[in-house]
C-alpha cells in the first residue's frame, strides 16, 4: 500500500469520509514529510478535493506528491492494509445518523475499531471529530471498551480545539447552527 507514494518510508495517514477535503488538503500541504490517504465515496467532495489541488499544485505532476484518494468505501480499503500500516487515523464529523432506525448505518462499531486497532501501528493515533452529543458518548463509550486505545484528553479544553486550527465544512455548519464541536484523540498502546 506504501508503495502508490513516491516516498515510501514516511508516515502514512489516513482520513476517513474527508467531504470536500479542506482538512486533508491543509495537512497534505502542511506535512510534506508526511503521506495521506483520503477516502471519500461521495462523487462531489472528490471533486471539490481535486480542484482544492488544482489550485496549489501542478496537476500534471500529482503523482509525485504526498496524497492519494480512494473513492470508495473505506471499510474495503481497510480490509486490503496489513497490519501496524498506518500511522493516524483522522474520522472528521463522520455522519451520526440520529434516528435509532438508522443506528447500524453508523460506520463507527465494533468490528470497524478492531479493523482501525489492526491497521494502526503501536503509537498510532485515532482522531475522531463530532457535533453530536449522542453519538460522542456512543463513541467514547464504545472506544472505552478497546484497552489498548488511550484517550489523550486530560481536561476539557483538549478535547474542544480543533486539530490543526482547521474547521472543515461540518465543523462550520455546527458552528453557525451553535452546537459544540468535541475532537478526541486516542493513542495505540499495543
Ligand atoms: C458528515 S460528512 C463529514 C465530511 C467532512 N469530514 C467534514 O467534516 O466536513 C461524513 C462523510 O463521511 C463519508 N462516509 C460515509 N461512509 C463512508 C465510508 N464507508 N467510507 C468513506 N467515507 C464515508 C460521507 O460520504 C461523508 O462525506
Amino acid at each position: 500500500m506504501r508503495r502508490v507514494f513516491p516516498n515510501l518510508a514516511l508516515p502514512l495517514n489516513l482520513e476517513i469520509g474527508f467531504g470536500g477535503g479542506e482538512y486533508l488538503f491543509h495537512r497534505a500541504q502542511a506535512f510534506p514529510e508526511q503521506n495521506f490517504i483520503g477516502a471519500e465515496p461521495y462523487e462531489n467532495g472528490v471533486a471539490k478535493f481535486l480542484s482544492l489541488l488544482a489550485t496549489a499544485w501542478d496537476v500534471e505532476a500529482l503523482e509525485a506528491r504526498n496524497v492519494r484518494v480512494y473513492d470508495d468505501d473505506v471499510r474495503d480499503l481497510i480490509g486490503k492494509m496489513p497490519n501496524n500500516l498506518l500511522d493516524r487515523i483522522d474520522i472528521m464529523f463522520p455522519d451520526p445518523w440520529p434516528k435509532s432506525r438508522h443506528h447500524r448505518r453508523r460506520l463507527i462499531n465494533h468490528v470497524f475499531v478492531q479493523e482501525l486497532e489492526r491497521v494502526l501501528r503501536p503509537e498510532g493515533m485515532l482522531c475522531i471529530a463530532t457535533d453530536h452529543e449522542g453519538y460522542l458518548e456512543v463513541v467514547l463509550s464504545l472506544i472505552q471498551r478497546f484497552p489498548n486505545f488511550c484517550w489523550q484528553a486530560s481536561c476539557a479544553a483538549d478535547w474542544q480545539k480543533p486539530w490543526y486550527g482547521v474547521h472543515t465544512r461540518y465543523a462550520e455548519k455546527a458552528e453557525i447552527a451553535g452546537r459544540r464541536c468535541y475532537y478526541l484523540d486516542f493513542v495505540l498502546k499495543k
